[in-house]
């Protein structure tokens, strides 16, 4: 058993990466997160279409979030300027268990392949093991996702299952690849 954490205790936390700084997700984040989600070329990876997801909607999103024990959505912010470029978050955290899923989004597409996205997730992986004392964390990717899968591989993640042709996208039906990061 891991030992149930609050996680209202990590509000004022922040995680210093190398290029990247992970702080909780505050109301002033959210404007810009809805732009992301909704953004068709950032959409196509997220497992939920944003399209017409309004800003009362992710108010209610982020009023559960905030009251949530078992959800921690992180702000990502490039360490050199603090500006905002993603979220990344560990999600269903079930702590009977030691497991929770994660998820990630690099909003500013300027900040893509820069290696801002693996810093986030080695260090949102060292706070769910260190800190929270999880020991699993699974997540979905689709296999055209080829970007993600490379960082979540080189992070520690492996291939525990494969969803065949479960996503349709741009006309094609795609598989939907389960990873896991698992305590050693
Ligand atoms: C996925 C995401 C978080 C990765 O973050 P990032 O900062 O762009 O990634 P990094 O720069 O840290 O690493 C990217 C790696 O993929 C590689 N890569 C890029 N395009 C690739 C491709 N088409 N095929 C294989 N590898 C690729 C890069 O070379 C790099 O590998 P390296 O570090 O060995 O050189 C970010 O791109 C993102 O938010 N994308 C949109 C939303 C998304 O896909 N979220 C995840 C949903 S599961």
């Amino acid at each position: 058993m891991s030992g149930k954490k609050n996680l209202n205790n990590y509000s004022a936390q922040k995680i210093i990466g190398r290029k990247i700084i992970l702080r909780v997700l505050e109301k002033d984040d959210l404007k810009r997160t809805l732009a992301w989600l909704k953004d068709p070329s950032v959409n196509m990876y997220l497992s939920q279409n944003f399209c017409d997801y309004t800003e009362d909607q992710e108010l209610k999103w982020f009023k559960f979030i905030q009251s949530s024990n078992n959800d921690i959505v992180f702000a990502i912010e490039d360490i050199n300027t603090n500006l905002h470029i993603g979220n990344c978050a560990l999600h269903k955290i079930n702590w009977e268990k030691g497991a929770c899923e994660l998820g990630i989004v690099i909003g500013e597409k300027g900040y893509w392949n820069k290696g801002y996205g693996s810093d986030a997730t080695i260090n949102v992986i060292k706070f769910a093991m260190s800190e929270l004392n999880l020991k699993s964390i699974k997540l979905n990717v689709y296999k055209y996702n080829r970007r993600a899968i490379k960082v979540y591989k080189k992070c520690g993640f492996k291939l525990i299952q494969t969803q065949k042709k479960n996503h349709l996208y741009n006309g094609k039906y795609w598989d939907t690849l389960i990873m896991e990061f698992k305590k050693t």
